[in-house]
């Protein structure tokens, strides 16, 4: 479907057809990203003396650090000063809870290699780097726990085990008709962002500017302030946009910004810090890595049972965000099916690895490979199609209660699985992938149909909160400004967009800001695709009082009814009057009319007792449906992708164009995660695939050669911001269509036995699959 042909049908709940909300408006710096004129913290024109910087990174995985020699460091060229833990004045630490275990700069030992242990700041950016390397670091190291197995086997842990229980898996396993058990290895993710981390800091008279490329400003603010032991007022942090983030600078953008921050206090002179890519990938965490065990019971029909599913992930060495995350992987473990007897318990592994951190669906979508997968060995055991063991195990009445207590209220997966099961063409392919298959030795073709179930909020509930500041100048120019951050996602497009709509005048009056901690307090992290849902909501409330104001006078001098009064087409129409904006707004000042506002949202409904692991988690749920089909070539383990179909649903689309992008690349940064990107450590504890060279991310000629992308048509059910829906994460998910559809093509070699298939499906494990189906 074309961008065209989704535009969108008004709200029923509002009399008159938007204007702006719902049109096809592309992305506000659309032009400037493609002509190489958005600027980003590297291109900010460099302040006068601006230092660089670079760190000594620890040479091994785990020890005590012993000595510290910098002598050859500070006597290399160009070298300003060296600095390490003991140059903090404040609180060496970076934690985004607190935890006090993500130091800024290592102090008595390390615990992965390449962790920050010295900083050093340089006249330039090469000669920092290659003082770098001239240190020496003395460690008595200890053997490092590298995998989720070693850590098991060591029982070491960053975080407590959590359970979430509901019905006696117990029993229904037991008294079930039929029982599997299985295990599944989930590979992690690197970013790999187009721009790196980065940070540059400028010191003012007592108090700090720092440019960051960060999802969360507020955090580095506070970070930072404690670090140099002054108040949070006197530290801004201002972002105008990311060269992408998804999920990679909500907690880890802080480090940089620190370190940058400490430099320029200490040399009273502005410091960029920009991490090199290897030092980016070998530096900061990734997607969590996870193992899958479970037991299951179900049906002669295929219906599950009970689930009884251990989830463990490689957290690395820290807390970090590892606790929501495997939080966020149990609220997806049932993905879109109903479970009526589970028991879900993570374990949060502490290993001597990188910090793994937030990646786009957050836990969410390891937590729904586990199920996934079962759905497949149940099809697989019975002799059965898996769309169809899919569709008997979906969310249904009587039949709609989470593992965590939430009534699953606005499904609308049965009818999206319908539908696309009928615009893929989905039955009569299959039997022609069967004739296929009974006549291609080599090459085998596999087809899957899966569907996503996502819960939208932030699963720590105070972070439901977004505000925003919005003034209106006599010329009728709006200066739109808010806590949410721009990562490419188009989030600061569709909140213009809401703003102008508020005001009745055209996209092009609203003039888009930087977000900054001096304008907007006390943010969020811009995550949990909850951006344009809670920022939109806080600037349309700004707008609203604004013009709340500007109708209260206006009622007063034309004594007319202020339901009489409305904002459209760059005009206001008070009665039967006609009053261009500006005018109006001139009238307003002379009358002395405030016309500024701050804005505030807070989500509705939610209610989650993380103790009881019962409540209302979520606002509301995401849905999408994806049918991918696959040829896989058995001799040498190679695949590809040859036809997608895509129904996603974002209520009633705030903006076409973007969403269409978000589901497309989500969805195409799904199939990598589960196919081509991978990422291997030595038992050292040394990443061995630090650069492109190695790790692989799909490029454009990965892109299916068929693509059929459609919105589903209808609104949310929830009162959000025009019934739209979030979508910033979901449509990653869709990507398990791919993985499915893999394990699909092998299983036609050995009909009946289940497919051991592990997660990233590279040549080398398809093969390894391969080998052990058609071995035992
Ligand atoms: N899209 C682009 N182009 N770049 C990104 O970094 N991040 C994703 C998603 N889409 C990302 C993106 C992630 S992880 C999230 S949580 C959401 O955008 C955040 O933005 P939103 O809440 O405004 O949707
Ligand atoms: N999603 C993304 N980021 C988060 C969350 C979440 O649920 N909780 C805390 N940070
Ligand atoms: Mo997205 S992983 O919530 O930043």
């Amino acid at each position: 479907m074309s961008v065209a042909e989704v535009a969108q049908a008004p709200d029923v709940t509002t009399e008159a057809a938007p204007r702006t909300v719902g049109l096809a408006t592309p992305h506000d710096s659309a032009v400037r990203h493609v002509c190489g004129s958005a600027v980003y913290v590297d291109d900010i024109r460099e302040p006068e003396g601006t230092l660089h910087l670079a760190v000594g990174g620890a040479p091994v995985a785990r020890g005590r650090i012993i000595k510290i020699d910098l002598g050859a460091v500070r006597a290399a060229p160009g070298v300003v000063c060296v600095l390490t833990a003991t140059d903090i004045p404040g609180c060496n630490d970076a934690s985004p809870v607190n935890a006090g275990d993500d130091p800024i700069l290592a102090t008595d030992s390390v615990e992965f290699h390449h962790q920050a242990v010295f900083l050093v700041v340089a006249q330039t950016r090469d000669a920092a780097r290659r003082a770098a390397k001239l240190g020496k670091i003395e460690i008595e190291a200890d053997r490092p726990l590298v995998s989720v197995d070693d850590a098991l086997a060591a029982q070491s842990y960053v975080l407590p085990d959590y359970t979430f229980l509901t019905g006696e898996p117990d029993t229904a396993l037991a008294a079930s008709p039929h029982r599997i058990n299985g295990s599944l290895r989930i590979g992690g993710q690197e970013h790999f962002y187009l721009e790196g981390q980065v940070a540059l800091a400028v010191p003012g008279e007592d108090e700090m500017l720092v440019y960051s490329s960060t999802q969360h400003p507020s955090e580095l603010q506070a970070i930072i302030a404690h670090m140099l032991n002054v108040p949070a007022a006197a530290v801004t942090v201002e972002v105008r946009r990311m060269g992408g983030a998804f999920g990679g600078k909500e907690t880890q953008a802080a480090q940089w910004a620190a370190l940058a921050s400490l430099a320029a206090r200490i040399t009273g002179r502005p410091c960029k810090m920009r991490l090199d890519r290897d030092d980016d990938m070998a530096m900061t965490g990734k997607r969590h890595d996870f193992r899958a065990d479970y037991a299951a019971g179900f049906d002669a029909d295929g219906r599950i049972t009970a689930f009884d599913v251990i989830l463990a992930s490689r957290c690395g060495y820290s807390a970090d965000l590892s606790a929501s995350i495997n939080d966020r992987a149990m609220f997806h473990a049932d993905n879109g099916y109903y479970l009526p007897a589970a028991r879900i318990v993570t374990k949060r592994t502490k290993t001597h690895t990188v910090s793994n951190t937030a990646f786009r669906g957050f836990g969410g979508p390891q937590g729904m490979m586990a199920v996934e997968r079962l759905v497949d060995d149940i099809a697989w055991s019975l002799g059965l199609d898996p769309l169809d063991v899919r569709k008997r195990n979906l969310y249904g009445e009587g039949r709609d209660l989470t593992p965590y207590g939430m009534r699953v209220t606005d499904n609308i997966l049965p009818e999206m699985i319908e539908a696309l099961e009928r615009t893929s063409d989905y039955r009569a392919r299959r039997s022609a992938i069967a004739a296929f298959n009974a006549n291609s030795p080599y090459l085998k073709r596999g087809l899957a149909l899966t569907p996503v179930k996502f819960g939208i909020s932030f699963t720590t509930t105070h972070l439901n909160q977004a505000g925003a500041l919005v003034h209106v100048y006599l010329d009728g120019s709006v200066h739109l400004n808010h806590g949410g951050t721009e990562m490419g996602q188009g989030l600061f497009v569709k909140v213009a967009q809401v703003v102008a709509e508020e005001f009745g005048i055209d996209l092009d009056r609203v003039k888009i800001t930087p977000t900054s901690t001096g304008k907007v307090p006390n943010t969020s992290p811009t995550a949990a695709s909850s951006g344009a849902d809670m920022t939109s909501m806080a600037a349309r409330a700004a707008a609203a009082t604004i013009k709340g104001r500007l109708i209260a006078f206006a009622a007063e001098k034309y004594a007319t009814a202020p339901e009489l009064i409305s904002f459209r087409d760059n005009h206001v129409l008070i009665g039967n009057r006609r009053t261009p904006f500006a005018q109006l707004l001139r009238e307003a000042y002379l009358a002395r009319i405030s016309l500024s506002s701050t804005g505030f949202y807070r989500t509705p409904a939610l209610n989650w007792d993380p103790g009881k692991a019962k409540g209302r988690p979520f606002f509301y749920f995401a849905y999408g449906a994806a049918c991918s089909e696959v040829v896989v070539d058995i001799l040498t383990g190679e695949m590809k992708v040859s036809r997608v179909d895509i129904l996603h649903d974002v209520g009633r689309s705030l903006n076409p164009a973007i969403d269409m992008g978000q589901i497309e690349g989500g969805f195409i940064q799904g199939v990598g995660w589960l196919t081509c990107e991978e990422l291997v450590y030595d038992k050292a504890g040394r990443l061995l695939t630090h650069a492109p060279s190695t790790y692989k991310i799909p490029c454009a000629s990965d892109m299916p050669p068929d693509f059929r992308v459609a919105l589903f048509d209808g609104p949310n059910r929830e009162d959000t911001i025009y019934r739209s829906k979030a979508v910033g994460e979901p449509p990653l998910m869709l990507g398990i269509s791919v993985f499915a559809a893999i394990a699909d093509a092998i299983h036609s070699l050995a009909p009946g036995k289940r497919v051991p298939l592990d997660a990233p499906a590279t040549p080398e494990s398809i093969l390894h699959a391969i080998h052990q189906l058609t071995q035992d």
